[in-house]
């Protein structure tokens, strides 16, 4: 998806030819922003400020794109005259020493102060070697691998030039419906925080200056997975105690992790567009949580709020200073109107000061005053980049990833012998392997399913193959999905002949895989669908293949929660595999034939049925809670549904099983300043070694506000060999317990509170305790 493109290679190409200076230039003895070598840091910026102009000022609040990560209307145009004339800070959507070099080289060499730019990218799921999207990553529950994912991505982006990621996205999503959901950590903001501060702390470490790091930008502040409907840019609208208590808490953990730089969301906040909302930008974000780096929006979300109706561009524009505002992405309001609202008194010069100055504390931050290409490393770009290191360790995150929704009569893991039919339009499909948002990723390298199955299983299993169905038959549909290229490739074949072909391979068989699931970009940005199940397409060839009689493991390729009653119905075995990223084949094969045990655990509830929307497992209870008897009619409760998602969050099985004893807690009262531990004793009663998530969850049973009737508050993700127990302690204090009230007071109150431990958010014990 949006991959650096020809505009931009165009671009170069003129950056080349109209540049001719070379980084040496302004190395050596020449100081860099006429800077002394012996200012410090704060001294450097402020003298640099002294001799800015207001328009050289502004410039700096400009960050534009030449075209290689268009999410939006706008194209920037004439990039290479703006950065000689000082009217640009940063630069996103280009990477690579060469082009870097050359863009940077316009700054130093022909802008009159030269000051250097910033270059950003999303790199989201990794860099060139793609990890798992961030949804199937945070099924691994696993924080120690999340952080080398974010580490390994850092070093590959900042040797290739790189020097700031619009990542981690850590919105809250409780709607399958929108397509971004693939890019955050799932509906819980327990789990969202860890993951939250996993990533800030893999990608800028605790040292900016150190070249292999980069600055990590937060996103979507705020809310934005609460768009509604599930449309993408939608409208959000909430409670602020459930904002404070629900929403926000990953973006705070981000925060406290010390991320540096955050990014507005294109939705409004309480009825004002967060680009333009000066209590989430000014006084929540800067005031309260005392964040000290620098706010970037989101593409053109400046210029979108005129379609907000809030004003003019220069109106917009005005506002979005005043709220908090520092850099402009790719919108170039501020450039075009600040001034202009600086003469007629609607913004102050100390306003665009100050935002300058933390853009340029940025910059210093990272070096660039010191050298500006710092971040250039071909040595080691050849070296790290897409190394056999990293493959590998894509490899066994991905497996990590893959969570195991059935599997009777322990059909997985299938045995390398006899004849498997591998089935299905995702099965041979290198487009799809690395999932929406691969920026970086070389869709030519990904390695496809049939290929890591061949691979793992050798010539000891005969493997037979048919695409069987296209991932949908609808070409309007497959031409917006393809917007990045041909990820739904419809056959020249008839259905009919496509599924006659599988069959006919099937029959010969003796287990299907059945490969299907989501084209990549099917979610992502702008992707939002009405329907989350299978395409029709799909579902036929599965009804067929059913008719063989042959067992059937189908593994599901999705970025969001899908409707699988029918499969789950149906399907011998469920194995869900996101979009591994680039050695996502590989890893499934890993998993079927057992090399690797699956552990991956749901951080989102997949619904019984669409119209459960929005279902999550830390909600409130109602005054009429259902009680499943068939003659309750005043009760909470659908008459055609169950209230009961299919799959709840924290669900995942694995080939071994795990048996937990009964809660032990150390006290059942807890004092303010102590602490209680709860525990229990997981023994792995398989025949294989495997992980296991442990999870705990807290209710507060009466409150001065109605509370969730779970809220996840700890997991341990542990190693047991078949046969081994380990005793699992989670320690309770009272900071664990506090909740934002309605005054927005983080407190606890004291009462009874139920602990409940168990694999998943369903099958959990429990037991009470008292916090006096
Ligand atoms: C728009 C997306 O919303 C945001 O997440 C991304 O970082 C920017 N485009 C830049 O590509």
């Amino acid at each position: 998806m949006k991959t650096i493109h020809f505009l931009v290679l165009s671009l170069m190409i003129c950056l080349i030819s109209c540049t001719g200076a070379s980084s040496d230039a302004v190395k050596g003895n020449r100081d860099i922003a006429g800077m002394e070598k012996s200012q410090n840091a704060s001294q450097r910026v402020e003298a640099l400020l002294a001799q800015m102009t207001i328009g050289e000022k502004i410039g700096q609040l400009n960050l534009l794109t030449p075209g290689g990560a268009v999410t939006g209307a706008a194209v920037s145009v004439g990039v290479e005259g703006k950065i000689k004339a000082g009217s640009v800070g940063g630069i996103f959507g280009i990477r690579g020493a060469a082009k870097i070099k050359q863009a940077q080289d316009i700054a130093m060499n022909h802008s009159r102060l030269r000051i250097p730019l910033i270059f950003g990218l999303d790199v989201i799921h990794g860099h060139q070697t793609t990890f798992p999207i961030p949804l199937g990553l945070s099924c691994s529950w696993d924080m120690e691998l999340i952080e080398k994912t974010a580490r390994m991505a850092t070093r590959e982006a900042t040797a290739d030039g790189l020097m700031w990621t619009f990542s981690p996205m850590v919105d809250i999503a409780r709607d399958p419906r929108w397509g971004r959901i693939a890019e955050g950590s799932g509906e819980d903001p327990f789990l969202g925080s860890a993951i939250a501060q996993a990533m800030v702390r893999g990608i800028q470490q605790s040292d900016l200056s150190d070249p292999t790091t980069m600055i990590s930008c937060v996103k979507h502040f705020a809310n934005y997975g609460a768009s509604e409907a599930g449309r993408d840019y939608h409208t959000t609208d909430m409670s602020r105690v459930r904002m404070y208590n629900e929403y926000l808490p990953p973006y705070k953990a981000a925060v406290d992790a010390g991320v540096e730089s955050i990014m507005t969301s294109f939705n409004v906040v309480d009825y004002i567009p967060a680009s333009g909302n000066r209590w989430l930008l000014t006084e929540l974000l800067r005031e309260e949580w005392g964040f000290g780096g620098f706010v970037v929006t989101d593409y053109t979300s400046i210029n979108e709020m005129e379609q907000h109706g809030m004003g003019d561009i220069q109106q917009v524009s005005a506002l979005a200073l005043n709220a908090g505002v520092d850099m402009d992405m790719a919108g170039e309001g501020f450039l075009n109107t600040l001034k202009r609202s600086l003469a007629e008194g609607h913004v102050s010069e100390k306003a665009i000061t100050d935002a300058c100055r933390r853009i340029l504390v940025a910059k210093e931050k990272l070096g660039l005053f010191d050298d500006p290409y710092r971040y250039i490393d071909e040595e080691r770009a050849k070296k790290e980049i897409l190394s056999d290191e990293n493959r590998k360790t894509a490899r066994s995150v991905a497996a990590q990833s893959f969570v195991l929704l059935k599997n009777d009569n322990q059909l997985l893991p299938l045995k390398k012998n006899g004849t498997i039919a591998v089935v299905g339009p995702l099965a041979d499909s290198r487009r799809n392997m690395q999932g929406t948002w691969s920026v970086s990723g070389d869709h030519s390298k990904s390695v496809t399913v049939i290929e890591g199955i061949r691979s793992v299983v050798g010539s000891r299993a005969e493997i037979l193959h048919a695409k069987g169905a296209n991932i949908s038959d609808d070409p309007v549909f497959a031409r917006k999905t393809n917007a990045f290229g041909p990820e739904i490739v419809i056959d020249e074949r008839s259905p009919e002949v496509m599924i006659q072909e599988a069959i006919d391979i099937s029959t010969k068989a003796d287990v299907i895989v059945a490969v299907m699931g989501e084209a990549a970009d099917m979610s992502g940005e702008a992707s939002s669908v009405s329907q989350i199940g299978l395409r029709k397409s799909q579902k036929r060839l599965l009804r067929a293949l059913m008719e063989t009689g042959k067992p059937i493991v189908m593994v599901l390729y999705n970025g969001r929660p899908m409707e699988l009653v029918w499969e789950n119905e149906n399907m011998d075995a469920i194995l869900d595999v996101w979009f591994g990223g680039l050695e996502g084949g590989n890893a499934v094969a890993d998993v079927l034939f057992g090399d690797v045990n699956p552990s991956g655990k749901l951080t989102t509830t997949f619904p019984y049925h669409l119209a459960q929307i929005p279902i999550y497992h830390s909600h409130l209870n109602t005054g009429r809670p259902y009680d499943g008897k068939e003659g309750s009619k005043f009760l909470s409760h659908y008459l055609d549904i169950p209230n009961e998602p299919l799959f709840p969050f924290g669900y995942g099985l694995s080939y071994t099983t795990f048996e937990y004893s009964s809660i032990e807690l150390s006290s059942n009262s807890l004092m303010k300043g102590g602490s209680i531990v709860a525990s229990v004793t997981v023994n792995n009663t398989g025949e294989f070694d495997g992980k296991e998530t442990v999870q705990l969850y807290i209710r507060d049973l009466v409150g001065s506000i109605s509370r969730p009737v779970k809220e996840l508050k700890g997991f341990q993700k542990i190693s047991l060999a078949a046969g081994e127990q380990e005793k699992i302690s989670f320690e309770i204090s009272e900071p664990l317990l506090r909740f934002y009230n309605s005054e927005l007071e983080h407190v606890s109150e004291p009462g009874d509170f139920e602990i409940m431990i168990g694999p998943n958010s369903r099958d959990v014990q429990k037991v009470r305790f008292e916090l006096k």
